[in-house]
């Protein structure tokens, strides 16, 4: 009896140190879903191309938190800008529920949720695993310089630390720290919420490469291989605002207020500009919504304004995926409302 129970333990662990080698998948949940495309035979992106180095991360994530970084073995690098850091504009955590779904409804409903900031531009949160960079009508606001961003997650990011953060050029050693940052931030398998079902079929898909362009396609339906951007005329005639198609709802634009607007325009850092609760404040904005000036509410958010020599502090506009214009109106209805003391 001794003897069978003796070779029952041995066996027991034995048998299922068995099956798990023989069950053992290629992933798990957490694995990078860059190596998921990699085992579906999509190459490396040049991102991707040097291993993780945790003293790189570090010195990256202070540049895009801090706008500077410490340099191991004493100093400090230069300021990227010194009106902007990354974060004034781009977020760092997940900001669609849906991440293959730009939807700014959705994403107001999220950063209430999450308490996030609301913000012109896309967060950093899985921006290695795009494909494009500053897409769409980018083209138009900075022509050919989209040109060599827009394939490059490298360049795109020196094109922003110049232009959309009025900033310095980034040296190489710089940017290659920011791209180690990003990767910090990136998908796993398990942000694409893939059924249990089709996480089986994945396993034997990676093994049959006639099917791996299928599943390809079919995983990067579920996260954004790009940041949609497209750019919104103003209405016309300015004071008849946009039509949409329910009532603006003011509550949302307070939202809007306070998430995106006060950002930037609490310290005097980015702008003189204060945007606070003050029933003059707010009379200014109503008082100059059927003026074409940059304190009208349509084209200061639609159009933005631009960096000039010696002014190099400038507003970045919202395109459609980021505001879209029923919130614009339940931002306006918040400012009306505000000006006749709530
Ligand atoms: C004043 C606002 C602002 C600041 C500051 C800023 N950005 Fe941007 N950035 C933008 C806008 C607007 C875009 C346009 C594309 C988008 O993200 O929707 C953009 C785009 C990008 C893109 C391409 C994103 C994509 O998916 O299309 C990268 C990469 C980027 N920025 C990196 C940075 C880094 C790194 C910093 C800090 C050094 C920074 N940005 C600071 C406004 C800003
Ligand atoms: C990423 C930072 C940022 C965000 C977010 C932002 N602004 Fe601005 N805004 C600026 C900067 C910078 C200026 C230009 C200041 C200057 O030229 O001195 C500006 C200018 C303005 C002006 C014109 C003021 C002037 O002196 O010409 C208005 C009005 C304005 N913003 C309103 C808004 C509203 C409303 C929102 C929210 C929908 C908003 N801003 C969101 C940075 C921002």
């Amino acid at each position: 009896m001794k003897g069978l129970i003796a070779s029952i333990v041995l066996f027991v662990p034995a048998l299922m140190g068995f099956f798990a080698i023989e069950e053992e998948a290629d992933f798990t949940l957490d694995t990078p879903l860059v190596d998921i495309m990699e085992m579906l035979g999509q190459p490396r992106p040049d991102h991707y191309q040097t291993k993780a180095d945790s003293v790189k991360i570090e010195i990256g994530r202070q540049l895009v938190l801090d706008g500077r970084a410490k340099i191991p073995g004493g100093g400090r690098t230069r300021a990227i800008s010194r009106f902007f850091i990354c974060t004034d504009c781009h977020n760092q955590v997940k900001e669609d529920p849906n991440p293959a779904n730009f939807d700014p409804e959705a994403r107001l409903d999220y950063a209430i949720e999450h308490d996030l900031p609301f913000l012109q531009a896309t967060t950093f949160w899985g921006i290695s695993n795009r494909e494009s960079w500053y897409n769409d009508d980018y083209y138009s606001k900075y022509g050919e310089l989209v040109d060599v961003a827009r394939n490059s997650l490298k360049e795109s990011t020196q094109l922003c630390a110049m232009e959309c953060s009025s900033g310095r050029e980034l040296k190489d050693w710089e940017l290659e720290c920011i791209l180690q940052y990003y990767r910090t931030l990136e998908l796993t398998l398990a942000d694409v919420k893939l059924s249990e079902s089709e996480l089986k079929e994945l396993e034997i898909v990676i093994d049959d490469p006639s099917r791996h362009k299928e599943a390809r396609d079919y995983i990067k339906q579920k996260y954004a291989t790009y940041s949609p951007a497209h750019f919104v005329e103003l209405p016309e005639p300015l004071i008849e605002g946009y039509k949409i198609d329910r009532p603006a709802n003011p509550d949302r634009g307070e939202e809007i207020y306070n998430r995106s607007c006060k950002t930037c325009h609490t310290t005097k850092k980015c702008s003189q500009f204060i945007l606070d609760d003050a029933t003059v404040t707010f009379k200014k904005l109503v008082n100059n919504l059927d003026k074409h000036n940059y304190f009208n509410l349509y084209k200061i958010t639609r159009k933005g304004t631009y960096a000039q020599p010696g002014h190099q502090q400038y507003m970045p506009f919202y395109s459609k995926e980021r505001l879209s214009n029923a919130q614009l109106e339940d931002l306006r209805a918040f400012i009306e409302k505000g000006a006749i003391g709530f």
